[in-house]
């Protein structure tokens, strides 16, 4: 088991490093308030601003990005906007409606690339040259084959756009808009892996009880917390009942991970927990129809994908999710479908939660062709080992 390095300091509660937040209060959901207040630092605090509401609308905006707007003129605020649901509008056309009037000569600071096409919506590259817009910096080039090339639509417009230089900002993009740029370049949810074992491996707690210590155990939940939904296999939900929700950390209250079993043969308890929790069931060609009716009349949703016997084609199962909204997915199978996800190359971000300390054998082949050690961290008395498919977030 090789590792990058290891971090020592307090046990880490949160997932990732804090952000700063721009330096100007937001009084920007009042864009009537004119004048707004100047920005201490136009372009990069409109960016900060932009990141957090692309974030506000994470998990919201499937399978559309979630995307932040604000418009700057005279170095104050005059509109700003989030993507709404799928089929509403796209963050530009909200920040222009914000600013009515007050967009013409703006600048727009954009988390990623407007789109130059006319899907459920019409391209924001039109929106934001009729507004009467002069600039547009935005931090992340869309890659979307069907709705790149908006920089250079506009830039054809007349319009000065381009990306911003700020490879910190547009770092933390990447990683907001993770979801989505996986979903363009493999056709699947952005995929974290997390398996507990123990420091020979072992991968099964004793009945009622956990591998790993409160710690490591709240950094899953803080895990959870930034997903779309949570992965298990069929023998898990009959082994574990679990209800795959956040809890012990802070988090959006408003904003719960959708659980996602995949399953052979539909076979789960009817009392099972995650049933109470809306959850998508993937099941193979064999589920018999009467056991999934019953799991729909418990509270799941069914979808029906190629497969074998062994269950559901997981590469096929994980291509259905963004239709239901799913970018995102945190998998917690138990070893046997945690191996088949890697197999398949169907794995972005590993991490192996070793209860105890150093492993002495790994659970899964870690690292692997795919994904190289990036990270290895005590959380308590556990060790936190992270591998990442090079080049993603
Ligand atoms: N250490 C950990 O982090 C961790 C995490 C979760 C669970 N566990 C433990 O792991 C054990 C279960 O392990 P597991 O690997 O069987 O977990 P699992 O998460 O339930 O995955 C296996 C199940 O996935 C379903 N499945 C669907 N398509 C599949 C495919 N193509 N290939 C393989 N399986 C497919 C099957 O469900 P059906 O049988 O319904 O068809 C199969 O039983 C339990 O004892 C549990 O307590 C440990």
């Amino acid at each position: 088991m090789r590792a990058a390095g290891v971090a020592r300091g307090p046990v880490p509660t949160s997932i990732r490093p804090p952000r700063p937040s721009p330096t100007w209060s937001p009084a920007l959901h009042a864009p009537a308030v004119d004048p707004a207040p100047p920005l201490a630092d136009g372009l990069r605090d409109a960016s900060l601003r932009a990141l957090a509401l692309g974030r506000s609308v994470a998990g919201t905006t499937a399978p559309n990005p979630a995307v932040g707007c604000v418009l700057l003129r005279d170095g104050a605020v005059v509109g700003e906007g989030a993507t709404a649901p799928a089929g509403g509008p796209h963050a530009e056309v909200v920040a222009l409606r914000a600013a009515g009037d007050r967009a013409v000569g703006a600048t727009a600071v954009t988390t990623l690339e407007p789109c130059a096409h006319t899907g459920r919506t019409g391209p924001c590259t039109a929106a934001l040259v009729d507004a009467g817009v002069a600039a547009v910096r935005y931090l992340v080039p869309d890659p979307n084959p069907v709705a790149a090339g908006g920089g250079a639509v506009l830039r054809a417009a007349g319009v000065d756009a381009g990306p911003l230089d700020a490879p910190d900002l547009a770092a933390w993009a990447v990683e907001d808009l993770r979801g989505f740029l996986t979903l363009v370049a493999t056709g699947r949810p952005h995929v974290l892996l997390k398996l507990a074992q123990d420091r020979d491996g072992g991968t099964v707690p004793s009945p009622g009880g956990y591998l790993t210590g409160t710690a490591a155990r709240r950094r899953v939940h803080a895990l959870r917390a930034e997903v779309d939904a949570v992965l298990v296999g069929g023998a898990t939900v009959r082994a574990d009942d679990p209800r795959l929700d956040v809890r012990d950390v802070p988090h959006d209250a408003g904003r719960q991970p959708r659980p996602v079993v995949l399953t052979a043969g539909a076979d789960l308890p009817p009392t099972a927990r995650l049933l109470g929790r809306r959850p998508l069931v993937v099941v193979g060609p064999g589920a018999e129809p009467a056991r999934c009716a019953a799991l729909v009349a418990a509270g799941a949703e069914v979808v029906r994908v190629d497969g074998g016997p062994e269950g559901p084609d997981p590469a096929a199962a994980l291509a259905a999710l963004p239709a239901h909204g799913v970018l995102t997915v945190l998998a917690e199978p138990g070893s046997r479908l945690a191996a088949r996800l890697l197999a398949a190359d169907l794995v972005d971000v590993a991490e192996l939660h070793v209860a105890g300390g150093t492993p002495r054998t790994a659970a899964l082949p870690l690292p692997g062709p795919r994904l190289v050690a990036a990270d290895d961290v005590a959380v308590g008395p556990d060790r936190v080992l992270r591998f990442v498919r090079p080049g993603v977030a």
